[in-house]
């Protein structure tokens, strides 16, 4: 099972839902069993490590990010991947278009799928440190309710 995170520009919501959600999956029994990546719709920033603000609200809850690299989405990605999941509604819509007919992927909106307070994980790009807690705390929320899902189905 591969899962894919996708967001704008891979520095800020996916690489965080991709590092949280590896974490959760490591001391689960699915740990050899499901694989995970992220991208973003956008090439802006294709190469580099995530946001610094990013790498640092996700250090100080124990997950390290400054490994990764962004990248963009691509249609080859349907078919590498079974879910992928999309941060908010422009990402999925973007998502849609590249999406090739012949696809095997599901995609979903991420919060949506679990039926969670908010359907979409806000940008927090042009904002401020709490939209950076923000997306942990959704992210984390999601997470534990993927990581259940696949516990069924894995
Ligand atoms: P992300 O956030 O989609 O969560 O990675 C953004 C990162 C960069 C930009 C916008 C959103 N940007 O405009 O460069």
């Amino acid at each position: 099972m591969k899962v894919l995170f996708v967001c704008l520009g891979n520095i800020c919501r996916s690489p965080t839902a991709e590092g949280v959600f590896r974490k959760y999956l490591a001391a689960s029994p699915l740990a050899d069993k499901v694989s995970v990546d992220s991208a973003g719709t956008a090439d802006w920033h294709t190469g580099k490590a995530p946001d610094p603000r990013t790498c640092a609200a996700a250090l100080k809850r124990g997950y390290d990010l400054s490994k990764l690299q962004a990248r963009q989405a691509t249609a080859e990605d349907f078919h590498e991947f079974d879910l992928i999941l999309a941060m908010d509604n422009s990402n999925l819509a973007n998502l849609e278009a590249l999406r090739p007919a012949n696809s095997r992927a599901e995609l979903d909106l991420l919060l949506q799928r679990y039926d969670l307070p908010r359907s979409e994980v806000p940008d927090p790009y042009y904002g401020g440190e709490q939209g950076f807690e923000d997306v942990l705390n959704l992210l984390e929320n999601a997470s534990q309710a993927l990581l259940a899902e696949l516990q069924e189905r894995v």
